[in-house]
């Protein structure tokens, strides 16, 4: 038998709350809004989703006197990176087709879309949900970032789900899973065909929300664990006052958990990309901006401090946006002889002789580390894995080099020693938060609703969260509300609109308004581990966004 945690063995037997909409299995009433429309570009999203588009908000309600209904075949994939609560989707998924008929059946795909193209799967039963319940990971049934997007994948899937006799797929992802979710409810409807596609809002990034979705799941949790790695460090760093920590934190592109971190830890420095991209700020200013937090705490004499870095901000720098743009087409142009230099310097200097001259300016000022990730492998799109880019360890060896220039000039008199560290991976399987817990295992019973109430291209959404589960609301919202156009690799596409930190949005506005305070002052907040038991106030919290965000 595999051996359990204590803590899991405790967190499996936790029952997470559902909405009062749905306490009540599958006895709901279903309200319609009325027809909707897109977030922009309406009249080109309407005509590539003729089938789709405008479909209405589904609100649930409790209703006593439901009756059963049939046994419903479905099918689940998990897209992208992993997300806390991932295995709750699938569980509230479960019991809630199973309230609506106990004969009802759940596959899983294995690892994303993959399984589906390739017909790998796993039928769920009632011993494997159990034995997911409430835990981290997405390893009940795996993920992949494989795109559904062509014609082909999309009638493999039809030949594997009608194998099955699965009438509707539930689609766990970010935004371009769910867009593809939406493409794909789209393929089946148009051509008659009785599947129909729910998607769930996934990703720790924090970018899959908007008007209807108040939060993606997982980014309750990996913040939580990522503040309370971060108060440690600020805790060690206050107790030993000899380093300066840069720290780089996951999200891809937004910048919402090093902005989530920052409320919850009140570190020295947090840079926020979207601010770098408005301000237009170069590199050299970002270094500078640094510099003088360090100098103005050496003053003091406090010659330590703790620099949060967002990992997706070199793709907001606007002179390195231009280098990577220009790398990018240029290492796939020249890709047959660049994969055939070993030596890293002769690597450098091809790279240089074939960049313009802004673009060879900024390569050339960049530490020798970062030049060589910056030629690393592309991902599967052809962009560069930010992940990969050590932007922490880039900004702090330049924030040096810059001390140094001003020790010289009299202007700082201080010591600069580093550590640097990323944090990523570490909070993307976590166990869930109570939030998450009670957030996935709602919106996979949402989903599940949606399906017996026979809908397709909607997006489960919970709302009201940041209120007790007594009072959240739930329902379905049509996708193709979420989408417009944008241009993507040389040609437009509908896509749902990604969400980056609203510079005029409460939560960036409650960090500025308190940034220079916690630059200089050493004012740290230790959140401290995730707590699963003990009193609401600090099992229940929600995200200091959500709320800043809500009130
Ligand atoms: P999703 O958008 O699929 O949820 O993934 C987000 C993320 O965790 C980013 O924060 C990070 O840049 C990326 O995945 C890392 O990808 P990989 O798991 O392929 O290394």
């Amino acid at each position: 038998m595999t051996r359990i945690s204590a803590l899991q063995k405790a967190r499996a037997a936790y029952q997470p709350k559902l909405p009062p909409a749905l306490s009540n299995g599958a006895n709901i009433t279903t309200r319609e809004g009325a027809a909707t429309t897109s977030v922009a570009d309406s009249e080109r999203i309407s005509k590539l989703f003729k089938a789709t588009f405008g479909s209405p908000v589904v609100t649930f309600e409790k209703d006593a006197a439901g009756a059963a209904g049939k046994a419903l075949t479905v099918g689940v994939i998990l897209s992208g990176g992993q997300a806390p609560g991932g295995h709750n989707v699938i569980a509230g998924l479960f019991d809630g087709l199973k309230s609506i008929n106990a004969d009802s059946r759940l596959y899983g795909f294995l690892r994303g879309p993959d399984g589906l193209i390739k017909n790998e799967y796993l039928e769920l039963s009632g011993e494997i949900i159990d034995a997911y319940r409430n835990t981290g990971g997405f390893d009940m049934i795996g993920s992949g970032r494989t795109k559904l997007e062509t014609a082909e994948a999309f009638e493999l899937s039809r030949k594997h789900c009608e194998a099955l006799g699965i009438t509707s797929l539930v689609v766990i992802g970010g935004d371009d899973s769910n867009t593809n979710a939406c493409l794909l409810a789209e393929y089946y409807k148009n051509n008659d065909i009785p599947i129909n596609v729910i998607g769930c809002p996934k990703t720790i990034d924090g970018d899959l929300k908007n008007e209807q979705i108040e939060a993606s799941f997982g980014f309750d949790t990996a913040c939580r664990v990522y503040s309370e790695l971060i108060g440690n460090i600020e805790r060690d760093a206050n107790s030993a006052k000899k380093y300066w920590h840069f720290i780089k934190l996951m999200g891809r592109s937004a910048s919402h958990i090093a902005l989530e971190c920052a409320l919850q830890t009140q570190a020295n420095i947090a840079i926020i990309s979207e601010e770098v991209a408005e301000r237009k700020m170069t590199i050299g200013e970002i270094v500078e901006d640094i510099a003088r937090v360090v100098v103005k705490r050496a003053a003091n004499g406090d010659n330590f401090g703790v620099a949060l870095i967002p990992e997706g901000l070199v793709e907001f720098i606007p002179e390195m946006k231009s280098l990577i743009a220009e790398l990018n087409d240029m290492l796939a142009a020249e890709a047959l002889l660049f994969g055939q230099i070993i030596d890293p310097d002769e690597k450098i200097q091809f790279i240089n002789s074939h960049l313009g001259k802004d673009s060879s300016f900024t390569f050339s000022s960049l530490p020798h580390g970062i030049q060589l990730q910056l030629c690393l492998d592309r991902d599967p799109h052809g962009n560069v894995q930010v992940s990969l880019i050590e932007t922490e360890k880039m900004l702090a060896e330049m924030v040096a080099l810059r001390l140094k220039e001003l020790k010289a000039e009299g202007k700082y008199t201080g010591k600069f020693t580093t550590q640097t560290h990323f944090f990523g991976y570490e909070g993307r399987c976590a166990a869930p938060s109570n939030y998450d817990a009670d957030y996935c295992y709602s919106l996979g019973y949402t989903a599940s609703a949606l399906i017996g109430n026979g809908k397709t291209a909607y997006m489960s959404s919970v709302r009201n969260t940041t209120k007790a589960a007594s009072e959240w609301t739930c329902g379905g919202i049509p996708i193709t509300m979420m989408l417009n156009m944008e241009r993507r690799h040389g040609k437009d596409k509908p896509v749902i609109r990604k969400a980056l930190v609203k510079l005029d949005g409460a939560p960036f506005l409650e960090f500025v308004s308190r940034r220079k305070q916690w630059s200089i002052a050493t004012e740290y907040v230790y959140p401290g581990p995730i707590q699963y038991f003990g009193p609401g106030e600090v099992c229940d919290q929600v995200t200091k966004t959500l709320e800043l965000e809500k009130n």
